[in-house]
């Protein structure tokens, strides 16, 4: 936490960094409260995977400090330079509420939800955009790298290329790359892929999602995108062309961290006295999600409503905890989403909860990670049940947490990870029976048989973690530099980036 950084003198604002990371938010948010306002750190996976990099190579990081209307000088937070960039009120609404969230998060999630189209957002976009490449411009050293994280930032890596030649400029997308018959309702799907192709790297989760991409590559400008290396046209190069690599990059998490939490003694006794609390049901199952149509949430209440119905399972056996953070509660769909699960909590606590026992604890509510772990050590059975998700770190931090080597990873085949957690029990949430029984395989499974599947989902999240990750990712960008820049990473890091 950092003092109000109105009084924190710029001493720095002309130096120049080797290293710049881009993303859409700063690693901090700004807090108002009472007159007085503070910088919260956010302890997210993208912040601690880069923090060490930033420290060993002096960076600076450009985001929004998640507040509209307001100017605040850059700063020094946690080894990084931060550097704030403003947005007004119409500009959140247009560019962050509109654009990035009511058209592309709809859209790249296979329109789960529909996505709008509108001119002034998509203006506003251009410009946020472009604000966010003058930052990173004026900030990165010669030949420095830039790395920019997301699908709110899609057009910053042309736009960069365009001010500094000189950089070496990476993007990492968060979320899922749609299929072609889907990402072409985009009315700005060419300024897009454009926008994209200005970076040296394009990194993404899943193969599918850069086979997508190559595949919009091609259709929409017919350039040659074998495997994963794209030629693009470039007037620099004398009628030549600029290679582009784009591939998948898995991310990850602090593996050692959950870990380390998981075997702290306060934690482990949290975790017993949650489960008291609730009851001391046979039963805890468990989901946790920002509150989003991509998540699954409704599905899984289904399953679990129709499972009490039947008497396959009663309220005195089983409980599900459902942690849903508050997100994005200005933008339409999230507050309809909101009342739909709102009132089918209600309903089904109420048909089915007893005095001493409720079907569903629902908790409209973030949790610091320390009560995260021991929400995790407490459960029986995680339920993740997204229907588009780009990763979904929780299944991992789940994985991680459980340094018992029980419990069960109910895991949607529609999310990112589960192309590496293959020793979860996957399921298609759309199929409503199949969940039903994934729930019964789930509960009734053997005590062996869960060791043998989590041995197996904890030896690759322990391995593949948020720290690799990023290691690799630089790996591949820095092949594509000129020789003779200086290096990032160890060379010696091993990269696997393609498993
Ligand atoms: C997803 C996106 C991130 C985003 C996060 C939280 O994970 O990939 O870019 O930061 O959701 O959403 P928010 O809109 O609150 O930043």
């Amino acid at each position: 936490m950092h003092e109000g950084s109105d009084d924190i003198i710029d001493t720095k604002s002309s130096e120049r960094f080797a290293f710049v990371v881009v993303s859409n938010r700063l690693p901090v948010d700004r807090v108002e409260r009472g007159g007085k306002g503070e910088w919260q750190h956010s302890p997210g996976g993208l912040v601690t995977a880069i923090e060490p990099l930033m420290r060993a190579n002096g960076g600076a990081w450009i985001g929004w400090p998640g507040i509209a209307d307001r100017e605040f000088e850059p700063f020094e937070s946690e080894g990084s330079w931060l550097v704030p960039v403003a947005l007004t009120e119409r500009e959140v609404e247009d560019y962050y509420e509109g654009f990035s969230n009511g058209t592309l998060w709809p859209l790249y999630h296979d329109v789960i939800a529909p996505p709008a189209y509108h001119r002034e957002w998509w203006e506003t976009y251009v410009e946020v955009n472009r604000r966010f490449a003058e930052q990173a411009a004026a900030v990165a050293e010669d030949e420095g790298t830039v790395w920019v994280q997301d699908y709110q930032l899609q057009l910053v890596p042309a736009m960069l290329r365009q001010l500094r030649p000189d950089l070496t400029i990476g993007f990492f997308n968060h979320i899922p790359f749609p299929a072609y018959g889907i990402y072409s309702q985009l009315p700005w799907r060419r300024q897009i892929v454009e926008g994209l192709l200005g970076a040296d790297l394009i990194g993404f989760q899943r193969n599918a999602d850069a086979g997508n991409f190559a595949r919009a590559v091609r259709r929409l400008f017919g350039y040659s995108a074998k495997g994963t290396i794209i030629e693009v046209p470039d007037e620099r190069a004398g009628g030549g062309s600029r290679t582009v690599i784009a591939r998948h990059f898995p991310i990850s998490i602090d593996a050692q961290g959950y870990e380390v939490l998981a075997e702290d003694p306060d934690i482990r006794r949290r975790a017993v006295e949650i489960r008291r609390e609730l009851g001391d049901p046979k039963v805890v199952m468990l989901g946790v999600d920002r509150l989003d149509y991509t998540k699954g949430i409704g599905h899984r209440m289904k399953a679990f409503g129709e499972l009490l119905a039947e008497g396959r399972l009663t309220v005195e056996e089983a409980i599900l905890v459902q942690v849903a953070s508050p997100s994005r509660e200005r933008v339409e769909t999230y507050k309809a989403l909101r009342d739909e699960i709102e009132l089918t909590v209600g309903r089904i606590n109420g048909d089915y909860s007893t005095i001493g026992h409720q079907a569903i604890s629902y908790l409209h509510h973030s949790y610091p990670r320390n009560e995260m772990v021991a929400l995790f050590l407490a459960a029986d059975v995680m339920l993740v049940t997204a229907l588009r998700d780009g990763m979904n770190l929780v299944a991992k931090e789940y994985v991680a947490s459980r340094v018992d080597e029980d419990g069960v990873l109910i895991l949607s085949e529609f999310a990112g990870a589960a192309d590496e957690l293959k020793s979860a029990l996957l399921v298609n949430p759309h199929d409503i029976d199949g969940l039903k029984d994934a729930i019964m395989t789930a509960i009734a499974m053997p005590k062996r048989e869960r060791a043998i599947r989590m041995r197996a989902l904890r030896r690759r999240v322990l391995e593949h973690d948020v720290q690799r990750w990023s290691t690799s990712f630089l790996q591949v960008l820095e092949r594509t530099r000129p020789a003779g820049a200086p290096s990032l990473v160890a060379p010696d890091a091993s990269d696997d980036s393609a498993e």
